[in-house]
């Protein structure tokens, strides 16, 4: 048993959907997390930026004596992973390779679509593991620069004519190519889980990269003998950012509709 708090990260908003989840499926767990909304969004940088950026959100994380860190960011993962859990001496998770094992355990036509930042589709690393998984498949990626941006400024809503245009012209491709499962290799990008399924149909089935990784840190931690101790309380979660704490909180409330404290408090990520 371990009582220590979980680091989460992300480069904003994003990461919330994984936490979301780890509300939900490990709710003693007590969770730090770190959005980086001064410098949002990472997709369009170089891999350099991308690394050294998310070298200082690990650093500042790790400035609490902490049990995991979960990167609830599709773009550091996709660019940073490897280095970061070489350079830090606890669990690390990031968001890809789970994600690919759901999207290849439900797919039935072994087509498979990726939409992601342009870091991420970049990398090529969605690609590079569901092909080591299941070299039969065929891998569609699409980068979709704007829905960053969007979501981040509280454009995710259905009705909204802007971000369902954007979809739009973002999805149709995918959909004519007839892929039959969709991952959100972005963790802001199941905010916008109901415009998309509006655009691919009942039939795609869309797999969240913020969900899927809470569910392999739960396995780790489990397999680790790292878990809080279950049922005793309810673990809490506090939230920094790196700019004005306002728009986080109000998003925050309403994305995770949960009776915790969403007030943030802000840090000066340049120190670390
Ligand atoms: N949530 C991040 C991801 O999963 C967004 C990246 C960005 O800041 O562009 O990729």
């Amino acid at each position: 048993m371990d009582m220590r708090p979980i680091g989460v990260f992300d480069s904003g908003l994003g990461g919330l959907t994984a936490v979301r989840a780890l509300r939900q499926i490990l709710p003693e767990e007590q969770l730090i997390y770190f959005g980086d909304t001064a410098r949002v969004p990472y997709g369009g940088r170089s891999r350099e930026t991308i690394l050294k950026y998310a070298r200082q959100d690990v650093r500042f994380l790790r400035s609490f004596d902490l049990k995991a860190i979960l990167i609830a960011c599709g773009t550091v993962t996709t660019t940073s992973l490897e280095t970061l859990q070489a350079e830090n001496p606890l669990p690390i998770v990031g968001v890809v390779e789970p994600t690919c094992r759901r999207a290849l355990l439900v797919t039935k036509n072994k087509k498979v679509g990726i939409i992601a930042t342009l870091a991420s589709i970049r990398s090529g690393a969605y690609e590079a593991v569901l092909r080591r998984l299941d070299p039969s498949v065929e891998v569609l990626g699409k980068p979709c620069p704007l829905f960053v941006p969007l979501v981040e400024n509280g454009r995710f809503r259905p009705g909204d004519v802007v971000i369902e245009t954007v979809a739009r012209e973002y999805l149709e491709p995918l959909k004519a190519a007839g892929i039959d499962t969709l991952i959100l290799g972005c963790t802001h990008y199941p905010l916008l889980t109901e415009i998309i399924r509006d655009v691919m149909g009942p039939e795609v089935t869309l797999v969240s990269a913020g969900e899927e990784s809470a569910f392999e840190l739960k396995r780790l931690l489990k397999a680790g003998g790292l878990r809080a101790e279950e049922g005793a309380h309810c673990g809490g979660a506090d939230f920094y950012v790196s700019d004005q704490p306002e728009d986080f909180e109000r998003i925050a409330s309403v994305f995770l509709q949960e009776n915790i404290r969403y007030a943030a408090r802000r840090i000066d990520i340049d120190q670390y």
